[in-house]
């Protein structure tokens, strides 16, 4: 059995599917290139931070290299930030100057990305921020840059987030007018009461309302988790779930995110950036426990992708190119097939095929509890070179090895060498 989570609103068909994402951060906090949050953590008014519009300026972008990047990544979709907390929009809207095409750069960000990510077959996401640093009418609030500025504190009587929460859907209207078909929805996110501050939650930003237009104007869209009203997707955050994320005790569809490195949005002096080997690790790890990977780069103010990016999902692509099967159309296995140490499994319910992820690679055998009598073949996937598979006669050959072994174990016999790849994978061709 495969757990299978109830039907949603949206179409999951195609997401549970693809599996592996790029979510892209970009904004001027690029130009800060010291978080995405610097407005916040520094607590700069919105007078001085305007310097990171007036000087934005990315003259090297090219949307065809980033979704080549992507797609040769073996990336499926992509999620782009519309707009941050910053509030800057990177396509034309009408409802603000703060926008791309009124900085030095003086164009559209957004479709000309659009464009190029679905030329190569790539799913459209939308990321749009319902926390907005820069709209007059937006209040104060714990995360908000201007929290402890009295002056900014007493005009807040005058603001009214009803005009904000206007202003947010007239914005989500234009995004999923202006761009054709867009696959996801993704807001963020609600915030909890933290006194003096109220909760910005489902009745600031009218969520059902909100919902409801969304899907009108695009009825298979997935729409995220957090407007404070659970929809299409569950979106654990920089962190690995530990199993198939539940909602009241129901298995969901799920996507987790993660950065490269410590930021989303490009962040010149961090250094904690995962090795490409965790990173696919990462990856299978998502699809071993049904979920996705969308994974986040912040691309720099000039409008590339960072070196560091860079390399990493040229690696995963690698990978990708000769493991994909393993990724696409799988999902968590089912319990009858515990997963022998240091392994991940996944699972092909079409192709009723396992794949076996090994992360640590042992010394010539591995042994499956309770296969002997459901494996037809067996291989390694990055040459399709066959796996041989001891059943009980010749296990006894090993001696010692195979005793008080349970009857139908099943020994896969290994090169010595690990193969030159990040993860070894076997497919086993399920009876
Ligand atoms: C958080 C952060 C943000 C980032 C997002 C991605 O909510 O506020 O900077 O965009 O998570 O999941």
């Amino acid at each position: 059995m495969t757990l299978t989570p109830e039907p949603t609103p949206g179409d999951t068909s195609w997401f549970t599917h693809d599996r592996f994402g790029l979510f892209i951060h970009w904004g001027t906090y690029a130009l800060a290139a010291r978080h995405e949050w610097v407005k916040s953590r520094e607590q700069i008014p919105t007078e001085q931070y305007m310097k990171y519009f007036d000087h934005f300026d990315p003259d090297l972008y090219d949307p065809e290299a980033w979704a080549d990047a992507a797609a040769n990544a073996g990336m499926k979709y992509f999620v782009i930030t519309t707009k941050h907390h910053e509030g800057f929009c990177l396509w034309n809207t009408r409802l603000t100057n703060y926008k791309a095409t009124k900085t030095p750069y003086g164009k559209d960000l957004l479709k000309p990305m659009v464009e190029a990510f679905r030329a190569r077959d790539m799913k459209v996401g939308f990321y749009h921020s319902l926390l907005d640093w820069h709209h007059p009418h937006y209040t104060a609030d714990r995360c908000h840059p201007m929290r402890d500025n009295k002056d900014y504190l007493k005009q807040d009587k005058k603001r009214d987030l009803k005009k904000y929460a206007r202003y947010l859907h007239g914005q989500t209207k234009e995004l999923l007018t202006k761009f054709g078909k867009i696959h996801i929805i993704w807001f963020d996110f609600s915030l909890k009461a933290s006194p003096p501050f109220e909760a910005k939650g489902k009745d600031v930003w009218q969520s059902e309302k909100l919902i409801k237009m969304v899907r009108k104007l695009q009825p298979d869209i997935l729409i995220n988790d957090r407007l404070e009203i659970d929809q299409d997707i569950k979106t654990p955050e920089q962190f690995m779930p530990r199993g198939w994320v539940h909602v009241d005790g129901k298995p969901v569809v799920w996507e987790a995110c993660h950065t490269f490195s410590g930021s989303w949005g490009y962040y010149r002096d961090e250094e904690t950036w995962k090795s490409a080997d965790q990173l696919v690790k990462m990856l299978i790890e998502c699809v071993s426990k049904g979920g996705n990977l969308l994974l986040n780069v912040g691309p720099t103010g000039r409008g590339e992708f960072d070196h560091r990016a860079l390399d990493r999902l040229a690696d995963m692509g690698e990978w990708m190119k000769r493991h994909s099967r393993s990724i696409y159309g799988c999902t968590q296995a089912p319990e009858e097939y515990p997963c022998p140490d240091d392994c991940r499994y996944t699972y092909n319910p079409d192709t009723n095929r396992l794949y076996l992820h090994v992360f640590s690679w042992p010394f010539k055998h591995l042994h499956l509890d309770g296969m002997a009598d459901k494996v037809e073949y067996a291989q390694l996937l990055n040459d399709a070179s066959e796996v041989n598979m001891l059943r009980r006669a010749r296990q006894a050959e090993y001696g010692s090895m195979s005793e008080g072994a349970p009857a139908n174990l099943l020994t896969l016999e290994l090169p010595v060498k690990k193969p030159n790849v990040t993860v070894p994978v076997i497919e086993l061709f399920l009876k």
